[in-house]
């Protein structure tokens, strides 16, 4: 197993380059089946996740070519099942994009129940309440979801939350349905935005992506096109707080500014400095960060995705900072980590207080889940001493050569292979 090792306390410096949003590249790949001809992806980024989607696509028939690191060329008219058996649904909780993609293409679809992130429970009754509205029958057999429906009619979705996944799969069911599909309560987050711009160009008729209104027309068919997949706004969010925690001076390149305003407003608030540019924001320190609360929304506010990564800041901020959880009931299972590394943090319930102390010490620490291993990274960046990451795999679902890009700023990182108890025992 490898690990991530870190000698901390040094200013990050320089530039990077942000990839494509993971979230974005999950939904977009499974929509791809959907069209009748080739589709050509651009800056998808080269992560777990999205391999993982694409072994999926290719159990089912679809023909995926990687043309280079981030382009994909995707075939889906050999696709020849409608099946996602458990040991690729759990894999991650995008996989549940496949029940949308697949009604929408045969009005059929036998997917296990999604895996992904332990954030506490994670129903998808939304989902299926949506399927529903769409003359869809829904089943649970055996944790697999059977999905099916002589002919997707168009119909009116009301979500009691606003859920991104559950809106993302019922725009992909709905895209090809017959007649008039309105969401009520949609997601507004960046991601779906950009599948309903990739749907569009496709040829569908989608309209209100980005707002909580989305009307969608069904379309008989939809073509192929080249589209490329919006910049990360996490990842940027990510490099963006690390920048802040190191007191370092960062220019984050290729992101839409817009979308890391509520990052942007927190991190002002808690001393940096942030300047935009057209497609880039550059970050400097200006010494100890200063505290803030902060409560987790769904976009337009803070997104719950940057809360782990803002706790470190908070951690090592002056004064008494309170973070609230709205969105996951169990996503504070990181602070344990960085109490490890010296953190005072008490956590009640949604709530989390930090009581900021001048620094932290590096320690032997783990990633819970991908955010998680971000704010770990960012925690061993900034602390004093070595920090040593391990369960990394949590961090390379999405996360592209986050190595190589902190090294590049200075950060004193190496990724190495460690030996657990057993092997250590096997050797000797
Ligand atoms: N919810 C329900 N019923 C549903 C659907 C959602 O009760 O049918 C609840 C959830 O339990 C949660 C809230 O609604 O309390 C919001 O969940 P949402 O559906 O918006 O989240 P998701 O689709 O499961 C996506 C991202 C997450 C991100 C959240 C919130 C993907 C693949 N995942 O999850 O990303 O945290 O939206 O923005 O897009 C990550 O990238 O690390 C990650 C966890």
């Amino acid at each position: 197993m490898e690990k991530i090792i870190i000698g901390g306390g040094k200013r990050l410096c320089g530039e990077v380059n942000i990839s494509g949003a993971k979230n974005a590249a999950v939904a977009v790949i499974p929509a791809a089946i959907l069209a009748d001809d080739v589709c050509r992806i651009e800056n998808v980024p080269n992560i777990m996740d999205v391999q993982i989607m694409v072994k999926i696509m290719k159990s089912l028939g679809v023909t995926v070519k990687n043309i280079n690191k981030n382009t994909l060329e995707i075939d889906p008219r050999p696709i020849n099942s409608y099946h996602v058996p458990a040991e690729m649904a759990n894999l991650l909780r995008a996989s549940y994009y496949f029940i949308g993609a697949l009604l929408g293409k045969f009005g059929k679809a036998h997917v296990f129940m999604p895996g992904g992130c332990n954030l506490g429970v994670r129903p998808i009754d939304q989902h299926i309440k949506g399927f529903e509205a769409l003359s869809v029958n829904v089943n649970i057999d055996n944790a697999t979801i059977i999905a099916s429906a002589d002919r997707l009619l168009g119909g009116p979705v009301y979500f009691d939350m606003s859920t991104v996944g559950g809106t993302i799969n019922v725009i992909l069911a709905a895209v090809k349905a017959r007649g008039l599909t309105v969401i009520e309560n949609a997601a507004k987050e960046p991601h779906i935005v950009d599948l309903a711009n990739f749907l569009n160009l496709m040829g569908a008729d989608i309209r209100g992506a980005g707002t909580d209104i989305i009307k969608i027309h069904g379309v008989d068919s939809l073509k192929g096109c080249t589209y490329s997949i919006i910049p990360d706004q996490i990842e940027a969010g990510t490099y963006m707080v690390a920048a802040a925690a190191t007191n370092g001076d960062v220019l984050v390149k290729n992101v839409t500014p817009k979308h890391l305003e509520s990052i942007s407003a927190k991190l002002i608030e808690c001393g940096a400095t942030v300047e935009n540019y057209d497609d880039s924001v550059r970050v400097t320190g200006n010494g100890r960060p200063l505290k803030c609360n902060i409560k987790t929304m769904p976009h337009p506010g803070f997104p719950t995705d940057m809360q782990p990564q803002f706790a470190v800041l908070l951690s090592i901020a002056e004064g008494t900072g309170i973070v609230t959880e709205s969105i996951f009931e169990n996503r504070f299972r990181y602070t344990d980590q960085l109490i490890r590394m010296g953190a005072q943090i008490k956590v009640e319930g949604k709530t989390a207080v930090f009581e900021g102390i001048s620094e932290l010490k590096g320690a032997p620490i783990k990633a819970d889940d991908l955010r998680a291993g971000s704010a770990m990274l960012i925690a061993g960046l900034a602390a004093r001493g070595e920090t040593e990451i391990s369960e990394i795999n949590h961090i390379d679902r999405g996360y592209e050569d986050v190595v190589t890009k902190f090294k590049a700023l200075g950060a004193n990182i190496k990724r190495s292979e460690f030996k657990d108890f057993k092997q250590v025992k096997n050797v000797g």
